[in-house]
């Protein structure tokens, strides 16, 4: 019985455990956004109360000089995520632009960043060098993971599924949650607030958690923490407001105002272009799309370069040194892969028949989340809806962390 209800309660707290992420809506998504990230959020909606937001701001960040555009990409971009396996009923779609907290919360962080911290930012610099043909010297591109902490910190993000490309952001994010809860974490109310929520429990959960706070700072048990998480979080009748500042006082940390996320890191090797020697990004021209129209993809894959040293059918060729076989990589199973890699270097394959075979592979693959988008696109109301179910409930968790946020700034009226 008593088992039971511990493995239940484990349940409880793994579902708290909250994931945000979010993708630029600068256009179609192609297979790099797929394998990289979408295909990682697709697994966490099951596992984690996951959070998905459609970054209209970031996007503007760069792409300011064709704002026409956004309303269209943002459209396009729910039905990538919702033909390749997202599922509102196990997410929330959010559009950042619809919770004005994200502009307000980035503009509070950002009296506390130091401009060193993200002038050291590396994908700063390089962006700045491989956007030339965009006017990006701006305070809102510098800005950038400035906004980013915004979005994560609002939803209290215990993880964050990133690309590689973004751990920078990550790190930064994290040393302003540090920094700000260390600068406001403590303000005069505290204990007065602590008692409230601790009344609010009734008196044997209340002394059932002091109890608990006790021997975890007395012994340090981590299962002791534990079980006063799941205590808190159990109670369904406190605000999250008042959870938290319970935590912090178990925790002994003060007030956390402000969570410290994790990354979650796709572990995917860099996915190259169709021109076989850069990343795949549309700036380069050199995508396959997530919705590629099945009827294209053997052209793409047959103009794409190969082995440069196979030059005759005859030759052995080798498959490590192989865009295409990057591709077999990520469609086919290990197997066909070793056996592919076996018959290329005895020339007993050539390139022709190599290509069928990868090119097959893709559209078996993306044929059906091709149909679904052409399906989904004569639904537009229901895309729309959508948006907007998932941004009115965030807006809810956005308004309330951003209350907790402004009380330790002293800003605003309570
Ligand atoms: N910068 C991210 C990218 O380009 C997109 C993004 C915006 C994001 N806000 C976020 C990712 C918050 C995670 C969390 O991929
Ligand atoms: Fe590449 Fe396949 Fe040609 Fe080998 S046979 S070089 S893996 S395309």
């Amino acid at each position: 019985m008593n088992k039971g209800k511990n493995i239940h309660m484990l349940d409880t707290l793994k579902a708290t455990q909250r994931v945000v992420s979010g993708q630029r809506t600068t256009g179609a998504c192609h297979i790099g956004h797929y394998f990289g990230v979408l295909k990682n959020w697709i697994e966490l909606q099951h596992h984690y109360e996951c959070w998905f937001m459609l970054a209209d701001l970031h996007a503007l960040t760069t792409h300011y000089q064709e704002p026409w555009t956004l309303k269209e990409h943002v459209f396009e971009q729910v039905i990538d995520w919702l033909s390749c396996g997202l599922d509102p009923k196990s997410c929330q779609i959010f559009l950042q632009s619809e919770i004005q907290e994200h502009a307000e919360l980035a503009s509070l962080l950002g009296m506390i960043t130091p401009l060193s911290w993200l002038e050291r930012v590396p994908t700063y610099k390089e962006q700045l060098h491989q956007l030339q043909d965009r006017e990006i010297h701006t305070y809102g591109f510098l800005g950038y993971p400035v906004l980013m902490s915004a979005d994560i910190c609002l939803y209290r993000a215990n993880f964050v599924p990133v690309g590689e490309d973004q751990l920078p952001h990550l790190e930064l994010t994290r040393e302003l949650v540090r920094k700000f809860n260390h600068l406001f974490g403590t303000n005069p109310q505290y204990q007065s607030i602590v008692n409230e929520a601790l009344d609010k429990m009734g008196r044997h959960q209340k002394k059932t958690l002091l109890d608990l706070k006790k021997t975890y700072q007395e012994t340090g048990s981590k299962d002791q923490l534990e079980t006063a998480k799941t205590l808190i979080s159990s109670q369904a009748h406190l605000s999250h407001h008042d959870r938290e500042y319970l935590l912090g006082f178990v925790e002994g940390a003060g007030r956390m105002i402000l969570v410290e996320p994790q990354a979650l890191l796709t572990p995917t090797p860099k996915i190259c272009g169709l021109d076989g020697n850069r990343k795949m990004s549309k700036s380069y021209g050199n995508v396959l799309n997530l919705r590629e129209n099945p009827k294209e993809i053997p052209f793409k894959i047959k103009n794409m370069p190969t082995d440069p040293a196979r030059i005759r059918r005859t030759d052995p060729g080798e498959p490590t040194v192989c865009p295409v076989f990057t591709y077999h990589a990520l469609y086919r199973s290990k197997e066909d892969c070793a056996d592919i890699a076996q018959q290329c270097r005895t020339a007993a394959i050539g390139c022709v028949d190599c290509k069928n075979l990868v090119a097959q592979a893709i559209i078996d693959f993306h044929a059906p989340i091709y149909e679904k988008g052409l399906s989904l696109k004569n639904h537009p109301s229901y895309i729309y809806d959508v948006i907007r179910q998932g941004s009115k409930a965030a807006k809810e968790v956005a308004a309330e962390q951003m209350k907790m946020i402004k009380e330790s700034l002293c800003i605003g009226f309570n």
